[in-house]
């Protein structure tokens, strides 16, 4: 029987290979012009867990982009683990912002990958990720060592909110029954230092639309005298934070849980490097919640930011007008115990309360997620962190991430049960952004680490 390892070189570069093929799938979720691409990229995830070895794969169909369902059962006394993942991808824009494109994926080395990084959309977030696990898969059926049963459910509308989750969770809970949900799908400290993502923020995506006038304004006839709505929106935003960058929605913090300070202390025990930090973004210095370090910031506090904003002329050149109308597209990230759809109501009565006469205010929300942390005291983190001293070499840190996997919550709350993040990527991968990427060490490292959850999860749990 051949271990992980020696499986992992024999067959590196065809993983590699693989990999870069679903990468050059433009599977955008967001954007309907890439429909044909996203449903190619659901068929051709079917059919790489079919040839790693599952029994049964399928394409279930829902509301919005279909579900690939997949699974390998080998005996119902046995613990049975749900991989969860996403096909989808975000869009690639800004696209001259890339140095190479977006879904020609190419392999290049940095300073934090010498062993090289796979550059396209989705390397890391998250078809490389998921991709760890087919692969993991497929080397514990060849080798005979799946320990238990395995069930997929590889989704293609992550990164839109998930909307056809619920749908499809409800209709499906006993196909989708297990004893722990796996998600590679979040990051890690370092290479040096492993780490298990132990929570993940909640989410209130909104869009606002402030209308002055019935219609565009010469500025000068009418400059002065009417509402402007940039003007009055970015007055509206600016005064969502106060001088010490808190919210100021009413009832906002309500359900905030503060942590203790022995629970911040030992937090403030991950290594963190804030020199590093502001070296890697260019910044003099770091923005925030006064009376909280970044680490804290970005994980267990909520946030309210502007992800876009709109209005009037931005063409070349300078064209005097006041516009009629202003937008912008703002999130709230949210920790627990916040109600997403608490948190929206409580945004769109402020937002309209605050509007001056002489503009209307909508509000539209968008998508929404509810924050989750897990226990440290689970045979599922016991199993993960035994994995990562495996092939590590060191017990992972356990943390608390700023991210939303909003489906996360709905897991719980529909299968009852509980989710262990086992992410590999690093901060600097670049998701969202041009030149995404995701390291070769990261990517075989994670193939590496997996199956032995699985072997300790099996053995703990029985
Ligand atoms: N994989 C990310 C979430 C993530 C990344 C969590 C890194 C922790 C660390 C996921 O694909 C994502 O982008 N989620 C969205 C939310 C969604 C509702 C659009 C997010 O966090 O913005
Ligand atoms: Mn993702
Ligand atoms: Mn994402």
């Amino acid at each position: 029987m051949e271990n992980i390892t020696s499986y992992i070189s024999t067959h590196k570069q065809r993983f590699i290979d693989e990999l870069i093929e679903l990468l050059r799938m433009p599977s955008v979720s967001a954007d309907p012009a890439y429909s044909e691409d996203v449903l190619n990229t659901a068929e051709a995830v079917k059919a790489a867990l079919e040839k790693a070895g599952c029994d049964h794969a399928e394409i279930c169909e829902t509301p919005g982009y279909p579900i690939v369902y997949a699974e390998k059962m080998i005996n119902a006394n046995l613990p049975t683990v749900l991989v969860y993942g996403h096909y989808d991808v975000q869009p690639p824009d800004p696209v001259e912002l890339w140095d190479s494109p977006p879904f020609e994926p190419v392999i290049k080395t940095t300073e934090l990958h010498p062993e090289g990084a796979i550059f396209a959309r989705g390397a890391c977030d998250d078809k490389g990720q998921m991709y760890m696990h087919v692969k993991a898969l497929e080397y514990m059926v060849a080798n005979n060592t799946l320990p238990c049963n395995v069930k997929f459910m590889i989704e293609g509308e992550e990164e839109v909110g998930s909307e056809s989750l619920g749908w499809f969770l409800e209709r499906n809970r006993e196909k989708l029954a297990n004893d722990v949900i796996l998600i590679s799908d979040t990051g890690m400290i370092s290479k040096e230092t492993p780490s298990i993502t132990t929570g993940l923020r909640g989410l209130s995506y909104v869009e606002v639309e402030v209308t002055g006038p019935n219609r565009d304004l010469h500025s000068g006839l009418y400059g002065g005298a009417v509402a402007n709505p940039i003007n009055i929106l970015s007055k509206m935003i600016a005064s969502l934070q106060d001088q010490d960058n808190h919210i100021t929605i009413p009832g906002f913090y309500d359900k905030v849980q503060e942590l203790s300070r022995e629970e911040r202390d030992e937090m403030a025990k991950a290594p963190f490097s804030l020199e590093g930090y502001k070296k890697a973004l260019d910044i003099e210095d770091v923005y925030g919640e006064k009376g909280y370090v970044t680490n804290e910031r970005n994980s267990i506090r909520p946030t309210l930011d502007v992800n876009g904003i709109w209005g009037g002329y931005t063409g070349e050149g300078a064209k005097t007008v006041i516009p009629s109308k202003a937008y912008a597209k703002i999130s709230m990230r949210l920790v627990p115990d916040q109600d997403w759809e608490e948190i929206t109501r409580l945004f769109k009565d402020h937002f309209e309360s605050i509007a001056p006469a002489g503009v209307k205010v909508k509000v539209k929300p968008h998508h929404g997620g509810y924050p989750y942390v897990t226990p440290i005291d689970s045979d599922g983190y016991r199993a993960a962190s035994k994995a990562y001293e495996q092939t590590f070499g060191k017990t992972p840190v356990p943390q608390r991430s700023g991210g939303s996997i909003p489906i996360v919550s709905l897991f719980e709350k529909e299968l009852k049960s509980k989710t262990i993040l086992m992410g590999f990527g690093l901060d600097s991968d670049a998701i969202h952004s041009p030149n995404e990427h995701y390291g070769i060490w990261n990517y075989l490292k994670g193939i590496e680490t997996i199956p032995y959850f699985y072997k300790y999860f099996t053995e703990l749990s029985s």
